[in-house]
Order: C-alpha cells, then sequence, then structure tokens
C-alpha cells in the first residue's frame, strides 16, 4: 500500500455529506428533530434524580444492562433473550450494517428514509435500491416485491422519516414474509403509529425491529435505543459485536425507571396524536399547501417554491422547523415536529400570519 494511503481516505471520505443535523438557533421552539417537547421536564427530572441516586460512576456499569434488558421485556411481553440495546438507535443500525453488509449487499429502502441510515450505506459504499414515493406520499407494495429479489437487505423505517407513511399491517407483514435476506424494519416512531410488527420475531428468524427511547420517551439526549430479534442474533450482536458498555451507568438507570412511566407516556403520546391531527386539518384549511397524512409525532408538508421564504420567516419568529426542499415532484417540503398544544398553536398562528 502507498505511503500516503491515509491522506487519500481521508480526501475520499471528506467528499461524503455526513449526517445533516438541523440548523443551530438558540432560543427558538425546536420543532425541528422529532423530539417530544410535550413531555414535561418534570418526567426526566424525576429520573436523572433517581438514576444519581443508584449510580456510581467511578464503576463500569456491569451486570446494569441485563437490568435494563428485563425491564424492556416487561414492556414488550418479549423474552430478554431476544433484546439488545445500543447507544440510540443510530448505533444499532450503524454496527449491523458494518458487520452484515458489504460494497456487495444491496440493500432495498424507500426514497426518501432515514437521512442517517442512507449516510451510513454511502460511508460504507453498500449499494441501494430505491423506490420512490408516489405524489400522495405512499409506497406501493408492488415496488417492493418487485424489487425483493435482487436484494439482501430490506430496510424500512415505520413509520418513515421523513413522510409519516407507514404500510397496512397486513402489507408490511406480507412483505417481510416474502423477503428472503435479512429485514430490519425500524419503529422509532412505533409509540405513535397504529401498529407495531414487533411481534413477528417468535416465527421470523430474518427479522430485526429497531426501536428507541428517544422519541415516546422524550429521552433523545440520552442516547437509549434497543432491537427485538431472534435468540441467535441477539446472542452475537451482545456478545461479540457491540461494545462491552455501550450505554452510560445514569442512562441505563433513567431508562429502567421511564419503563415503570407507561402510563405518563401513553398520555403524552396520545396528546401528540390528537394535535398532529389538528395541525394536518389546519395546515389543509390553508388551501395552499400539499399536508400529507403521517403516523409519527410530525407532519410533512410542500410549499412548492416558498420553502426557503417560510422557513426563514419562521426563523424570525422564533420556531425552527426542517427544511427538506425537494421530494420526488414535490418541490419544497418542510417538516414540523408536533410539540405541545401551545407551541402547535403558536406554529400555526405564524403560518397563518406569514399568508396574510
Ligand atoms: C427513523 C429513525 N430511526 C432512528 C432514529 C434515531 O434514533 P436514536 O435517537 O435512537 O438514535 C431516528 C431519529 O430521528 C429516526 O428518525
Amino acid at each position: 500500500m502507498k505511503k500516503d494511503w491515509f491522506q487519500k481516505r481521508v480526501v475520499d471520505l471528506a467528499k461524503l455529506h455526513g449526517y445533516q443535523k438541523p440548523e443551530l438557533h438558540s432560543g427558538v421552539l425546536k420543532l425541528d428533530s422529532n423530539e417530544n417537547l410535550a413531555i414535561n421536564k418534570q418526567f426526566q427530572y424525576d429520573l436523572i434524580d433517581n438514576a444519581k441516586k443508584k449510580s456510581d460512576v467511578r464503576e463500569y456499569p456491569l451486570g446494569k444492562i441485563e437490568n435494563l434488558i428485563q425491564a424492556l421485556s416487561k414492556y414488550l411481553k418479549i423474552s430478554p433473550t431476544m433484546i439488545g440495546v445500543g447507544n440510540g438507535s443510530d448505533q444499532i443500525l450503524d454496527l449491523i450494517l458494518a458487520n452484515f453488509a458489504t460494497k456487495k449487499t444491496k440493500i432495498l429502502t424507500s426514497d426518501p428514509t432515514f437521512g442517517f441510515f442512507e449516510e451510513r450505506c454511502k460511508l460504507y459504499s453498500i449499494p441501494t435500491i430505491k423506490i420512490s414515493f408516489t405524489k400522495d406520499m405512499d409506497l406501493d407494495l408492488g415496488d417492493f416485491v418487485l424489487n425483493a429479489k435482487n436484494a439482501d437487505i430490506l430496510y424500512l423505517d415505520s413509520p418513515n422519516n421523513p413522510t409519516g407513511f407507514q404500510f397496512q399491517k397486513k402489507e408490511l407483514e406480507k412483505l417481510i414474509k416474502s423477503f428472503e435476506g435479512l429485514v430490519i424494519i425500524d419503529e422509532a416512531y412505533g409509540e405513535f403509529s397504529d401498529y407495531s410488527i414487533i411481534n413477528m420475531i417468535k416465527t421470523q428468524q430474518n427479522l430485526v425491529v429497531v426501536r428507541t427511547f428517544s422519541k415516546a420517551f422524550g429521552l433523545a439526549g440520552l442516547r437509549l435505543g434497543y432491537f427485538v430479534s431472534n435468540k441467535n442474533f441477539v446472542d452475537v450482536f451482545t456478545r461479540v459485536i457491540q461494545y462491552p458498555y455501550p450505554i452510560n451507568t445514569l442512562a441505563i438507570e433513567a431508562g429502567i425507571m421511564a419503563l415503570q412511566k407507561i402510563k405518563q407516556m401513553n398520555e403524552i403520546t396520545n396528546l401528540i396524536k390528537q394535535e398532529r391531527k389538528r395541525i394536518i386539518d389546519n395546515l389543509r384549511k390553508f388551501g395552499v399547501f400539499h399536508v400529507f397524512d403521517s403516523k409519527a409525532n410530525f407532519v410533512l408538508f410542500d410549499v412548492e417554491g416558498a420553502d426557503t421564504r417560510i422557513y426563514n420567516a419562521l426563523i424570525e419568529q422564533g420556531i425552527s422547523i426542517r427544511k427538506l426542499g425537494k421530494i420526488g415532484s414535490h418541490k419544497g417540503c418542510l417538516r414540523v415536529t408536533v410539540g405541545t398544544k401551545e407551541m402547535n398553536s403558536k406554529f400555526l398562528l405564524a403560518i397563518r400570519d406569514l399568508l396574510q
């Protein structure tokens, strides 16, 4: 190998975009990252206070992840042998790609799909077969079935980020059953949606369902993700692939306590679903946007050529949403995260003012 191979690799990697984080604006209402701002701050204070009491961070968290897995097992009603964890679901997805995909492995997914996943495929030079959304931001099952035979891995975020689309349960089940390679279903927004396919792991040996505490539980800053799969995969992932201590002690303890507060989480999740409907209905009433249905905690809408203007005007009003631009035939897409009633009203009023 030539002596300058390292510099060349750095130059090559520098050509990649990497995951595009939202712009950082201080003091604004953050409706740009699908976080859960509707869950009150006391929820996290309780978890962190409790975690502090239970932790001694001079020690490695030996044996602690096992306690979190027990708590997850109760929540999901799935054997602990079929559950693993990660430093956010990002890390789980990354480690699966790094260890199960190569430059020759073809991944079948939607276009758009979760941005981090797409960037990771680019980083590892993994080829993708992308199925576009229709004009109404739906996916066609037939397109996936048709392309399945050419693919080794199927990745779907269900619901999809950024569109909010989710297949009908029967359709997704059919697709998973027909796919012969590895199937990764990312249910980061599962709690806001109509269904989960988590129970399919009891019969589908090739299925990994990835989930997170970042969305419904409102704990994005703790970086806690988990997955459910067959025992052999979980064993290999946990014992061989995963780092010895992927999650810090405080996050583990906070996660365990969060799972004792399911009632509170469910109440907020229901509120977010109601507010999602209010945002969709109101945006549609303005009569100038193309507003898409959503099964997640955000709403995608196309403002045609006006996306930059509306995005900047909202920033001036102290509201940050996500500018996505062109998606398929839609020229100027924006995505807003559902917040508290007050936050959502502030957003809707700002849009109304802009249109006057
Ligand atoms: C579809 C999807 N999967 C995974 C994640 C990442 O979740 P985590 O915070 O657990 O890494 C996100 C975050 O936005 C997401 O949209």
